[in-house]
């Protein structure tokens, strides 16, 4: 299992602030048990040019079952990651965007804001998560048995 978790922030990758979302996506993964994986860790700004050819690489070079993105999700003009993803993916699979908004609504109001999706990209499923640390730990969790599921789905067993 090989899985990439990419940060999306201008202000991480400039070095303003940690990145505690990145980390927080395995240490989430391992809580709830996810299995071992070699992790492939990126922290970019939020350019729509440069998200896409990393999500691109990530699928098609790397060969990684799965892509954590956190970030960028928002209404904010340079919150990119949904419009990136969805330029990379063979099939959108709104489902697990659709289920983090409303599942997180009932804790967090403004969980709607979120704007993020998930799909396929040749056997590589990618899914956005929101940019919070703490929205990891409130939206990873749930989509566990979903993941499982379409991975097993796209290696064909
Ligand atoms: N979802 C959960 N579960 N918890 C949160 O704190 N924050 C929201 C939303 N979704 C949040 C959440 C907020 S305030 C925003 S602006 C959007 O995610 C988008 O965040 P992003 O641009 O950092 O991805």
């Amino acid at each position: 299992m090989k899985i990439a978790r990419v940060t999306l922030s201008d202000r991480a990758s400039a070095g303003i602030y940690e990145d505690r979302s990145g980390p927080e996506i395995e240490r989430v993964w391992a809580e709830h048990g996810g299995e071992a994986a070699e992790w492939v860790r990126v922290l970019i700004a939020d350019e729509c040019a440069e998200i896409e050819s990393t999500l691109r690489k990530l699928c098609d070079d790397e060969r990684c079952d799965l892509v954590l993105t956190t970030g960028g999700t928002g209404p904010a003009p340079r919150d990119v990651t949904p419009e990136a993803t969805r330029a990379v993916l063979d099939r959108e699979m709104p489902g697990f965007g659709e289920i983090m908004r409303v599942k997180s609504f009932a804790k967090v109001p403004t969980a709607i804001l979120s704007r993020a999706t998930a799909g396929t990209r040749g056997r590589t499923l990618l899914i956005n998560l929101p940019g919070n640390p703490r929205a990891i730990g409130e939206c990873l969790p749930l989509l566990l048995p979903a993941i499982r599921e379409t991975l097993r789905h796209l290696r064909g067993e």
